[in-house]
C-alpha cells in the first residue's frame, strides 16, 4: 500500500467532507488505483467514516490551530493517517512515511511537516488520547452526539447493541431469484465454485456469503439468478404478500431492489416510481438483468398527477426516503452526512408522500410502509399519526420473529441475524361497507 493509494483515499474522504456520499464518490476513485488495491481503498474510506468521530476528536487535540475550512484534502489525509495508525495492521513507520508522501502527491507540499508532526504526536500521546475519547459516550462509540441521544431515547435497552452493530462490517447477502431455481440449489452452485453460504432463518430467499466477492464471481449473476440485497430488506416484498394478477405500486422504487423481488414472487402488474431520473434508470437496468419488467415512472410521489395517479392499486409498497440510520454499518458515511435538522424534514416528506399515495390504494388493499430508519419519529410515530387522521386506515399485525414491536409496526434492529435495520408497518384500507 503506497502513497498513491493514500492520496486517492484522502480524495474520496474529502468528497464526503464536502457533503457527497461515498457510494457516489468511490466509483470514480476505484479506477485510479491498481485492481489489487481496490478492496483496501474501500476498506480505508469506509473505515475512516466509521471511526470519524473518534479521529476528529484526536485531530482537534493534535492540531495547534484548526485547519482552514477549504483544506478538505489535507483534513481527510490526516484522518486517513490516524485511521491507519490505530485501526489498520500497517507498520507505523510505513503509515507515516507514505501518508506524508501522499501530501506531496496531493500537491500540498506545505502540509508535509504538519502531517508528519500530527501523526508522530499521535504515536507519543496515544494512550492519553484513547482514555480521553473513551470517557465520552459519543466519542467512545464513534457516533455523533445528536444521533446517540436520539438512539438512546428511542431504544434505551437496545442502544448499545445497535452501536456495536454500527461498527461491524456488513455481510454480503444474496437474494435468490425463485423464478430461476430454489435457494438450496443455488447454495450448491456456490459451493461448486468454492463459495460458502448460509440460509437466513425466517428470510426465505436469502443466502449470506461467508466472505464478500465481486458479483462477477456469483454463478448466473448476469442472467438474473441472484441479486445482492440485505436480508432485512428482503422481508418487504414477502410482507406485502403480492398475488398473481394484482396491480402493485412501488413508490420510491429506485434502484429497484424491492421491485425486482416483488416481480420474482408473483406475476403482477407493477408500476415503479421515483423522482430521481438517474436512479430510476437503474431500476430498468436491474429488472433487465432479472429478465423482468415493470412500468417505470418519473414522478414526485408527494404530488398528485402523472400516469401513476390515474390508477388504483391492490398493493402499495412505500419505501420512504429516510435517515437511513438502520443501514449505517453498510453506509458509514451517513454518520458524517446526516444532520439532526434533517430528521424533521424527512418526517414531513414521508407524511406528504403517505397522504398523497393513500387515495390510490383500493378499498381492502394493503400498503406496506417501510424505512431503513431506527427513529420512531419516522416510523411508529408516523404510523400512529397517520392512522389517527385516516378513518379508513388500520394496521395489520406482522409476524417476523427477528423483529421487536414498534407501535403499529415492527422494527428489525441492525445486527439481528446479521440484518440491516428496517421498520415495517402494514396498513389496510377498510373495505367500503
Ligand atoms: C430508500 S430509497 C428506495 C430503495 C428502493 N425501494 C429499493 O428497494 O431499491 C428511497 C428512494 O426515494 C426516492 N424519493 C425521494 N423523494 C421522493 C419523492 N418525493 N417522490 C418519489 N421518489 C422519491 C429517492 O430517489 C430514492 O430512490
Amino acid at each position: 500500500m503506497g502513497a498513491e493509494l493514500r492520496a486517492v483515499a484522502a480524495r474520496g474522504v474529502a468528497g464526503v467532507l464536502r457533503g457527497a456520499s461515498l457510494s457516489t464518490v468511490l466509483p470514480a476513485m476505484l479506477p485510479r488505483v491498481e485492481p489489487r488495491d481496490r478492496t483496501l481503498l474501500q476498506e480505508m474510506s469506509y473505515g475512516v467514516c466509521r471511526q470519524a468521530v473518534r479521529l476528529e476528536f484526536w485531530l482537534e487535540r493534535l492540531l495547534s490551530r484548526p485547519l482552514k475550512a477549504k483544506e478538505h484534502e489535507v483534513h481527510a489525509l490526516l484522518l486517513c493517517g490516524l485511521y491507519q495508525l490505530e485501526y489498520m495492521r500497517v507498520p507505523a513507520h510505513a503509515a507515516i512515511a507514505e501518508t506524508v508522501e501522499a501530501a506531496r502527491l496531493l500537491k500540498r507540499a506545505w502540509a508535509v511537516g504538519l502531517v508528519n508532526g500530527v501523526l508522530r504526536s499521535f504515536q507519543r500521546r496515544r494512550d492519553d488520547l484513547m482514555a480521553e475519547a473513551d470517557a465520552i459516550d459519543a466519542v467512545r462509540h464513534a457516533c455523533p452526539g445528536w444521533l446517540l441521544n436520539r438512539l438512546r431515547k428511542a431504544w434505551p435497552t437496545r442502544a448499545d447493541g445497535v452501536l456495536d452493530a454500527w461498527m461491524q462490517r456488513p455481510p454480503l447477502t444474496l437474494r435468490v431469484n425463485r423464478r430461476q431455481g430454489d435457494v438450496d440449489a443455488y447454495r450448491q452452485q456456490l459451493e461448486a465454485v468454492g463459495l460458502g453460504a448460509e440460509n437466513v432463518p425466517g428470510v426465505a430467499d436469502a443466502l449470506t456469503l461467508s466472505r464478500a466477492v465481486p458479483v462477477e464471481r456469483l454463478p448466473g449473476f448476469d442472467q438474473g439468478r441472484v441479486s445482492v440485497q440485505d436480508a432485512g430488506a428482503q422481508l418487504a416484498a414477502r410482507l406485502l404478500d403480492v398475488r398473481a394478477g394484482q396491480r402493485v405500486l412501488d413508490v420510491c422504487a429506485a434502484p429497484g431492489g424491492k421491485s425486482g423481488h416483488l416481480l420474482e414472487i408473483a406475476d403482477i402488474e407493477l408500476c415503479a416510481l421515483d423522482n430521481d431520473a438517474t436512479r430510476l434508470a437503474r431500476v430498468g437496468e436491474n429488472l433487465e438483468r432479472l429478465r423482468l419488467s415493470a412500468r417505470l415512472e418519473l414522478a414526485d410521489a408527494a404530488e398528485p398527477g402523472g400516469d401513476w395517479y390515474r390508477s388504483d392499486y391492490e398493493r402499495i409498497l412505500l419505501d420512504a426516503p429516510c435517515s437511513a440510520t438502520g443501514v449505517i454499518r453498510r453506509h458509514a458515511d451517513i454518520k458524517l452526512l446526516r444532520r439532526n435538522s434533517d430528521i424533521e424534514k424527512l418526517v414531513e416528506l414521508q407524511y406528504r408522500i403517505l397522504t398523497n399515495v393513500w387515495p390510490r390504494l383500493s378499498a381492502g388493499g394493503t400498503l406496506l410502509y417501510a424505512t431503513c430508519s431506527l427513529l420512531p419519529e419516522e416510523n411508529a410515530d408516523q404510523m400512529i399519526r397517520f392512522i389517527a387522521e385516516q378513518p379508513d386506515a388500520e394496521a395489520l399485525p406482522l409476524k417476523v420473529d427477528a423483529a421487536v414491536p414498534a407501535g403499529p409496526g415492527i422494527q428489525i434492529l441492525p445486527g439481528t441475524r446479521d440484518m440491516d435495520g428496517f421498520f415495517y408497518a402494514l396498513l389496510r384500507k377498510r373495505p367500503v361497507a
